[in-house]
């Protein structure tokens, strides 16, 4: 599969998601702030794409400035970072790049823009690196938990177009299917903004997965009928207690699997934990537009002044979730400590 997020000679490129699948316009972006507006309104999104997207930003933060006094530059990159972190709430992934990118220009000694310019897109390269060898990692551990035959139900698209590398819970998908094993997949259509329709059933069948689209308010029905053996789907942020904020729906979902006996999965990098959060009563989850539900294909179809609640993601209970899927092993109940202990009691977020 082709990298998602690729940078070279000042220019930082990414593939505009909000046209597919219909266009496959690959965009280049040489000022940060273009890239911020780029990640408010999802044409890079996921939680793990979002934090590589935000790492390259700071990069090219660091070429657009570079003729600046070098007194100045390290505190407008420290402000390019500052406007990136302002850009979602929920994905930990975006913080966490930033951190890093932070840390490299606090820790730099000199005063040589061209330096500091290069070790910050080392820094980008190696954030987008790490997440892209990870992917196949977590998704061996993924497959181990799926046999020949089995159905999978996932929401959203936590796959190729949401991480550098092959992806979350569809890694674990796409490793089965190398393993020789027959997986198939029911995807939630994703309301409001569809990345379920647009994106996972556009790459699941292009990698030669069998996927059937269903919308949002059929997943009890399709359990209850349609022999789904496991549910698998990414997070945004993993809160201490292991408590998992995905898109909404993931919550209500995790409740159906628990009804109907069926396994629970979250699969999820280490960059997508945040110890410093106790529970997912503390994670911030987003609130977006009102259009985003009230106009659909851009025709309005709910009475003009209605109220609406829009929230983009919500909190899959740590007592619903059967593993979650690292790329260092599958975690169990109890969360806490063993959260804690892959951490080796260091905090991280
Ligand atoms: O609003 P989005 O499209 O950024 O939401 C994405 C999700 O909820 C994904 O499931 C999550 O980020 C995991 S991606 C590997």
């Amino acid at each position: 599969m082709d990298r998602l997020i690729t940078f070279s000679d000042g220019t930082l490129y990414f593939i505009d998601q909000t046209r597919l699948p219909n266009e496959h316009i690959v965009d280049g972006y040489t000022d940060y702030r273009d890239v911020c507006a780029a990640i408010k309104i999802l044409k890079v999104r996921g939680a793990p794409a979002i934090g590589v997207a935000a790492g390259y930003a700071v990069a090219l933060a660091a070429h657009q400035f570079i003729a600046m006094p070098f007194r100045d530059y390290a505190a407008r990159l420290t402000s390019a970072a500052d406007e990136l972190a302002a850009t979602r709430p929920t994905a930990v992934n975006l913080f966490y790049a930033l951190n890093r990118m932070r840390n490299v220009i606090t820790a730099f000694s000199g005063n040589d823009n061209r330096r500091l310019c290069d070790a910050l897109l080392a820094e980008a390269h190696a954030i987008a690196d790490e997440d892209n060898a990870l992917g196949r990692k977590l998704g061996t551990v993924g497959a181990a938990l799926l046999k020949d035959g089995d159905v999978v139900m996932t929401i959203c698209n936590a796959g190729s177009l949401a991480t550098a590398g092959i992806g979350s819970a569809l890694s674990c998908i796409y490793i089965a299917k190398e393993q020789g094993k027959r997986v198939s997949v029911y995807a939630l259509e994703t309301r409001p903004l569809l990345q379920g329709a647009r994106l996972t059933t556009y790459e699941l069948s292009r990698n030669g997965i069998a996927v059937t689209l269903i919308t949002d308010g059929m997943a009890g029905v399709v359990m209850k009928t349609k022999g789904i053996t496991a549910v698998i789907t990414g997070a945004d942020r993993i809160a201490a207690n292991g408590d998992a904020a995905n898109k909404v729906g993931t919550y209500g979902l995790s409740v159906l699997a628990k009804h109907h006996g069926i396994p629970f999965y979250v699969a999820a990098p280490r960059s997508t934990f945040d110890l410093s959060i106790p529970s997912g009563a503390s994670i911030p989850i987003e609130e977006r537009s009102a259009e985003e539900i009230t106009v659909f294909n851009g025709k309005r179809i709910a009475p003009e002044g209605i109220c609406v609640y829009n929230p983009a993601f919500d909190v899959a209970p740590a007592e619903h979730i059967t593993g979650i899927i690292t790329e260092d092993g599958v975690l169990t109940a109890p969360y806490r400590e063993r959260i804690q202990k892959l951490w080796g009691g260091a905090s991280h977020g």
